[in-house]
């Protein structure tokens, strides 16, 4: 089956083709970055217009990079939510028009689930069950995840997420958006042991996170430091290590409260190098295996959306000819396959 994807619910534009015999067909991806730069975070109109203009190029292209016709495919996902909805409604209202008019099924896709299934793109996919980690700019969960649809959800954030926090603590650095980036090329020059940054609701049971504590120490200390460029470095380095600290200590609890020797680690911070360091070392240490999206996949793309459908097509799952956008959605809402 050779599924579309499309993904809009924030900002970036990402379109690809996967062939559930072949693998990835094509992918390609606009990132609207330089756009909201100026102004420091995503400005929602924006963002949706943007799709407006970019959305139709990139299916052309897509569908011309792996040689078809929108005719010649079997199914067409777009991510529904959650998201911004302006942003959902572009590509649920462009994906939902072009299945019609080339008279293929079409799935709306929750696009956490995108993030969770990414790893299953590459050359080693984890089989189920496993306990995964989803890090983006809106979520910080650790679900136990039983096959496609079956999530518990083991733990949440109570306020900010990771990749949120990275933003946040970025910005009060006066580095650029996304945060997360910003803030890891800065850590690389810090001085490890300078600042001792707390690690949120570890020293109590659970697996719920609670970031904004971070933002506050981080901007305490930056008022109490002399602000020169190589304070910010060993700053960015103790915030980045609390977070990947953080993430660490709760994933061991999510492996051995639920007996798992599978941990997937998706959404846009599962890019973060120390986290993936401290990750690993965990889990080997742990007996564990760990997987993760190739870098490119770990932030929103088009491929995850294109993958997850794929799997709900197969099974039968498709949308009636209206459609809509889901701005908030709990994965655990989802139909199991
Ligand atoms: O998954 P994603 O692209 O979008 C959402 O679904 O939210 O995640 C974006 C988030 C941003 O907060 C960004 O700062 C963070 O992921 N991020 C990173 C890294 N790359 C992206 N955080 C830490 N380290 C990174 N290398
Ligand atoms: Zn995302």
């Amino acid at each position: 089956m050779r599924v579309l994807g499309i993904e809009t619910s924030c900002d970036e534009t990402g379109v690809a083709v996967y062939d559930s015999e072949k693998g990835l067909l094509a992918h390609t991806l606009y990132s609207q970055i330089a756009l909201h730069a100026e102004y420091g975070g995503v400005v929602p109109e924006l963002a949706s217009r943007d799709h407006v203009r970019k959305i139709l190029p990139l299916v052309q292209q897509v569908l011309a990079e792996a040689g078809l016709t929108g005719e010649e495919l079997d199914g067409l996902a777009y991510t529904a939510g959650p998201g911004l909805m302006g942003a959902l409604l572009v590509g649920a209202g462009v994906g939902r028009s072009l299945a019609y008019a080339w008279g293929i099924p079409a799935v709306a896709v929750h696009h956490m689930e995108g993030h969770l299934l990414a790893p299953m793109l590459e050359a080693n996919p984890p089989a189920f069950p496993f306990v995964a980690l989803l890090v983006s700019g809106g979520h910080t969960q650790l679900i136990q995840v039983e096959g496609i649809g079956k999530y518990l959800l083991l733990g949440d954030s109570l306020d900010d997420a990771a990749g949120e926090a990275f933003d946040k603590a970025a910005k009060m650095m006066g580095l650029g958006y996304p945060g997360g980036p910003a803030i890891s090329k800065l850590a690389e020059k810090g001085q490890a042991g300078r600042f001792k940054f707390p690690r949120p609701m570890c020293d109590r049971p659970g697996l719920d996170f609670s970031f904004s504590g971070l933002k506050t120490f981080t901007l305490n200390t930056l008022h109490d430091s002399a602000g020169d460029e190589q304070t910010k470095a060993d700053i960015a380095l103790a915030f980045e290590q609390a977070v990947a600290d953080t993430l660490a200590i709760k994933c061991r609890r999510a492996l051995e409260q639920t007996g798992s020797h599978r941990l997937v680690v998706a959404g846009g911070v599962s890019a973060n190098q120390r986290l993936r360091q401290k990750l690993d070392a965990m889990c080997k240490k742990e007996g564990a295996e760990v997987y993760y999206p190739r870098l490119e996949f770990c932030t929103d793309n088009g491929a995850m959306i294109a993958f997850a459908g794929c799997q709900r097509l197969v099974a039968g799952q498709q949308e009636a000819l209206s459609f809509g956008a889901t701005p908030r959605w709990a994965l655990e809402e989802l139909d199991a396959i």
